[in-house]
């Protein structure tokens, strides 16, 4: 079987999970916590970021570090994973959803003014399988209601707009490590900032709101959302070798775009917006409204032959915990049904490539 994700440990990953297992700095303290941020928040060109235990929690924290309260609202795209929603539920917030645009599936800017009232704090745009939204344009609104922006970057490790690293160009910006993310540390998560007492504030609910110049003395009701130095280890070591993973993705993207170009009739390819460059954690097509097969069907045929793929994301707002209006959001829901991400990790041979598009060319007729 050709899997859709699959970490790839090809650096120092193992020597410095050893190296936190020999000293037995296997917990929340060690060096490589402090090293993985540095990295990471050079890397994306944000002043601080803080590692936590995973993505979700990241965008808890966000939430928090702005200040998001119970009855406030939060426009966000619909076509999201359900960590996005969640996280506005987590802190009491209301979710409000937008649709999506046709070319690339991410927010559609036109969309969120109407849904911006006396009630929304913040907008929460996600940068959807490695592509950029326009920033911009969402930045301007934000600015023209006194909004927040935060950014789900939580799949855009590498993803830049107009040349600049996603994730640390609102407020606040959010990344996961799961184990099928570009880079990972099996689970963790990023918040990055260039808001010095916003930093202080999400260090401080990381930690339990322990006052950090007094040990067990809690100034706040926080969290344990902490990444363990045997996690961050492993992300100093992929860090190591992030314009590595992030080339490879490139490759197979151009690989892809080379196979599936004579079946433009058919599929409906990934496009790169000219402010965006695409860091392909998911390579997705999207099958045409008049195919004779259904994705669903497709999907299981190509299992046949061993292949696996993803369907692309459910709308949240069709999830039952979201589902409140009778709203519809057509384009995202014509994306996510006849949507198929393909296998897109660092592992995969161009060999596999050929097969993983033989499989989806025989599965659609
Ligand atoms: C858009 C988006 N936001 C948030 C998350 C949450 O990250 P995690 O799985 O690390 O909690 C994910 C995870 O894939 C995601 O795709």
């Amino acid at each position: 079987m050709i899997n859709v994700g699959s970490p790839c440990l090809n650096g120092n990953e193992k020597k410095y999970v050893m190296d936190c297992m020999d000293s037995s700095w296997i917990s929340s303290n060690g060096k490589y916590i402090e090293q993985f941020e540095k990295m990471f928040a050079e890397f994306v060109g944000a002043k601080h970021a803080i590692a936590v235990a995973n993505g979700t929690v990241a965008l808890h924290l966000a939430l928090l570090g702005v200040g998001i309260e119970p009855g406030d609202e939060i426009v966000m795209p619909t076509l999201s994973y359900i960590a996005t929603a969640n996280s506005a539920t987590y802190c009491g917030a209301k979710t409000v959803f937008v649709d999506s645009e046709k070319e690339t599936g991410n927010v559609d800017c036109d969309a969120i003014e109407k849904k911006i009232t006396n009630k929304t704090k913040a907008i929460l745009p996600v940068h959807l399988y490695g592509h950029s939204f326009d920033v911009d344009k969402v930045k301007a609104i934000a600015k023209k209601h006194n909004l927040f922006l935060i950014e789900d970057a939580a799949e855009a490790i590498g993803a830049t707009y107009k040349g600049k690293h996603v994730g640390a160009l609102g407020d606040v910006g959010i990344f996961s490590f799961f184990g099928n993310k570009i880079i990972t540390t099996g689970e963790g998560g990023m918040v990055v900032t260039n808001d010095d007492q916003m930093a202080e504030k999400m260090r401080l609910l990381k930690g339990q709101g322990m006052d950090p110049n007094k040990r067990y003395w809690h100034i706040m009701v926080g969290y344990n959302y902490r990444m363990t130095n045997i996690e961050a280890a492993i992300g100093v070591g992929q860090m190591e070798k992030i314009n590595w993973h992030l080339d490879r993705r490139q490759e197979i993207a151009k690989k892809y775009d080379e196979l599936l170009s004579k079946h433009q009739d058919k599929l409906i390819l990934p496009v790169q917006k000219e402010y965006a460059k695409h860091c392909y954690w998911m390579y997705t097509v999207i099958l045409k409204e008049d195919s004779e097969t259904s994705r669903d069907e497709v999907m299981a045929r190509m299992a046949k032959k061993d292949v696996e793929t993803r369907p692309v994301f459910y709308p949240m707002h069709s999830m039952p915990m979201y589902a409140h209006g009778n709203e519809s959001f057509p384009i995202a829901e014509n994306i996510s049904k006849n949507g198929i991400n393909l296998p897109s990790h660092a592992n995969i041979s161009f060999s596999d490539q050929e097969k993983i598009v033989n499989a989806l060319i025989e599965s659609l007729s």
